[in-house]
């Protein structure tokens, strides 16, 4: 079959590789894709706001399946786009339609949505303009720091967390003000502050059977020893040590089975990735929030583990037959180094050369931020290449990811050096 993958970063590349792998893919697609994309598939040129013109180019190159990588085209509703028109119906979608996606577009859909079904989560209530001095007094009820977040998408920055009650004040009233964050903070969830170890679990569902892929943990901040300013994801480790089987099946049991069994009651038909960021808090675990795809560079470390075929899976949900589906995950640990522009997450240059990808030996090279310019391969984004090493253990997993990312370069190159070392601490 012909499958198209919408999206340009680390993630969607290891679905490309993942996909171009099994047998039934025939005709391979990126949009709008990277220099590595570019490699195992034909990357074109659509911009994944335009569903008209994905419409069209599916429709002309037979594609049957359509792979959305970041939430941006699921909240606006390229599902429902495609679900409504007969002449499109006939193309599957990965990933939820605008009303499951809500889990990512609202942060006050997703918190009403675990008040309802019982999910654990933080304690929390919802303020827009009009009731701002309600919020600015329900912040006296809590303890510091505070937690704030814009309720709509913005772009993984919405959350701000304050250490006094002048700063949660001051920043929950520019927040429904429009100062900060825009149309996105129109309204706030103030939340309490939960404290504990993060990590990510994700589930992929058909809307009536779920399978659990490996849990992930990424390291967000820019700095080492979790310091400086957020970004997309700077390093990511599988699995999580800490996760272990008795955390795991209070995880399925509290969290995962009302989660799929609460979007079948609240009739969402849900088909594809739940992303759950969980806090662990003395053994219990709490949802941060939910995501509806894939996380980068969770994917990175989460796919590479999973042995079985992905493109048979991904079909299998089409007619609500995952539970018929091999899900074998692989023991071995993966660990992977994100290597960033300079500058990054604030401005950075881009079209540098990149060099040194063909010597890097025992890890996998996965493109981000990449562009093919005459023979070269240059950068073309903040997060560029994510190295990812596989080992019997953590150690080796980080040794190989590190060996690997040490062999490239390019000016002003930047990485982290400290990549699942709190985890080793652990052991
Ligand atoms: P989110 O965008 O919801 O994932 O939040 C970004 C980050 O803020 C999370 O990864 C957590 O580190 C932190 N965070 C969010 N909510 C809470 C909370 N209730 N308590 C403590 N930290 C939080
Ligand atoms: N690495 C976090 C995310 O994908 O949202």
């Amino acid at each position: 079959m012909n499958i198209l993958i919408l999206g340009s970063g680390g993630r969607e590349y290891v679905f490309t590789e993942k996909i171009a792998e099994s047998v039934e893919c025939e005709k391979l697609f990126v949009a709008p894709g990277n220099a590595g994309t570019a490699q195992l598939a034909q990357n074109i040129n659509l911009s994944l706001s335009d569903f008209k013109g994905i419409a069209e180019f599916s429709l002309k190159n037979h594609v049957e399946m359509i792979v959305v990588g970041p939430e941006a085209p699921l909240v606006e509703g390229i599902r429902d786009y495609f679900e409504s028109d007969n002449t499109l119906q006939h193309i599957q979608i990965i990933g939820p339609g605008k009303a499951g996606a809500e889990l990512e577009g609202s942060k006050e859909f997703a918190k009403n949505f675990m008040h309802r079904h019982n999910i654990p989560t933080a304690a929390y209530s919802s303020f827009d303009k009009a009731t701002l001095s309600e919020g600015l007094s329900y912040l006296k009820t809590l303890k510091p720091p505070y937690v704030l977040k814009a309720d709509g998408l913005a772009g993984g920055k919405g959350v701000v967390i304050c250490e006094n009650l002048q700063t949660a004040g001051q920043s929950l009233t520019q927040m429904l003000k429009g100062e900060k964050f825009g149309a996105a903070s129109e309204k706030v969830v103030i939340e309490e502050f939960l404290s504990g170890i993060e990590l990510s679990v994700f589930v992929l569902t058909d809307g009536e059977n779920y399978k659990i892929l490996p849990a992930a943990k990424d390291y967000k901040r820019i700095g080492e020893g979790d310091t400086g300013l957020n970004t997309g994801g700077m390093g990511a480790i599988s699995p999580v040590k800490f996760a272990d089987s008795t955390f795991m099946d209070k995880v399925e049991s509290k969290i995962i089975k009302p989660t799929v069994e609460g979007l079948k009651k609240d009739k969402i038909d849900y088909q594809g990735f739940i992303f759950i960021g969980l806090m662990n808090v003395g053994g219990e675990p709490f949802v941060i929030e939910y995501n509806v795809r894939m996380g980068d560079p969770e994917t990175q470390v989460v796919l590479p583990r999973l042995k079985s075929d992905l493109l048979s899976i991904f079909k299998s949900m089409k007619n609500k037959k995952l539970n018929q589906e091999d899900f074998e995950i692989s023991n071995q640990t993966a660990s992977t180094v994100v290597l960033v522009a300079g500058g990054y997450p604030e401005s950075y240059e881009k079209g540098k050369v990149i060099k040194g990808i063909e010597d890097v030996e025992n890890a996998k090279v996965f493109h981000a931020g990449t562009a093919q310019k005459n023979n070269e391969v240059i950068t073309a984004g903040g997060r560029v290449l994510a190295i990812t090493g596989m080992g019997d253990n953590l150690e080796i997993a980080l040794k190989n990811a590190y060996a690997g990312a040490n062999k490239v370069c390019w000016d002003d190159i930047y990485y982290r050096k400290d990549i699942g070392q709190d985890l080793l601490a652990l052991e």
